[in-house]
């Protein structure tokens, strides 16, 4: 069973996405591509968010893209961002404690992101062989995907081609390597090799490099996922921001 299928999770990541900020934590997505949009300067016709979720991050982009296509392969999380961006609400239960839930509500007007919902298309799909008719993008956005994929390196190998000339790939996670989701033959860092430390940014140099180049310095972004009301992950991704340099030099 996909956890992300669950109606667990479902309460958990729309909390995340549009609930109430915990301990000061500033909202993840909302975070993530806003320093992304103090870095991309060019064109903002469109944006592909890779591993949306419940969309958030989709909806953040479109407040300045003309287009902003979310990806996911949940299909719960992908009806339920559709259906917040159609209506404008959405009714959720996050749990509180063993089997007591309570009711939110999602509430896009409350957010400003009502303008933004008509520029949103969000699509059930797998990040790893993404459909040949998507298009090409100025941003793409993957937030905390990565270690989510079984075999991230087939994942970074479709990008180059997605993203246009002087166009920003935006990467977060927080690296968190688990073989249930990637198994450990295609980890891309996170070990050691000949004695040394492959550091997840490491791999993603080498798998990236030189279609893209790394924008430094990296960022540390904090996130809280409220699991129940007494307990709370508290996580720190780091955002990595890369140019496709090598097709605005073709
Ligand atoms: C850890 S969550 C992060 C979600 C969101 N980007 C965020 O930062 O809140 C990982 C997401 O990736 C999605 N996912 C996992 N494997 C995927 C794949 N192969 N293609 C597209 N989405 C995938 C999951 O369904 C889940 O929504």
């Amino acid at each position: 069973m996909n956890p992300y299928e669950t109606d667990e999770l479902l309460g958990q990541y729309l909390d995340f996405h549009y609930g109430p900020s915990h301990f000061h934590t500033p909202n993840y997505p909302r975070a993530c591509v806003e320093l992304a949009l103090a870095t991309h300067t060019g064109q903002r016709e469109r944006a592909l968010d890779l591993g949306c979720a419940v969309g958030r991050s989709t909806l953040e982009l479109a407040r300045t893209f003309d287009e902003s296509i979310g990806i996911d392969l949940s299909h719960r999380f992908i009806d339920s961002a559709s259906e917040l961006a159609r209506t404008g609400r959405l009714a959720y239960q996050v749990r509180d404690e063993g089997e007591i839930r309570s009711e939110q509500m999602a509430e896009l007007a409350t957010l400003g992101l009502s303008d933004a919902a008509k520029r949103v298309l969000f699509q059930q799909g797998d990040a790893c062989a993404l459909n040949a008719n998507l298009g090409i993008f100025d941003l793409i956005f993957a937030g905390n995907l990565l270690d989510r994929l079984p075999d991230p390196a087939a994942f970074l190998a479709q990008l180059p081609s997605l993203i246009k000339p002087g166009g920003l790939l935006v990467i977060s996670s927080p690296y968190t390597l688990l073989p249930e989701y990637t198994p450990r033959e295609n980890w891309i860092g996170g070990f050691e090799t000949e004695g040394r430390p492959l550091r997840m940014l490491d791999g993603l140099r080498q798998h990236l490099e030189p279609a893209f180049t790394l924008i430094e310095p990296t960022r540390d972004v904090p996130f809280v996922i409220r699991e129940t009301a007494r307990k709370y992950q508290h996580t720190l991704a780091e955002v990595s921001l890369w140019r496709n340099t090598l097709a605005t030099s073709t």
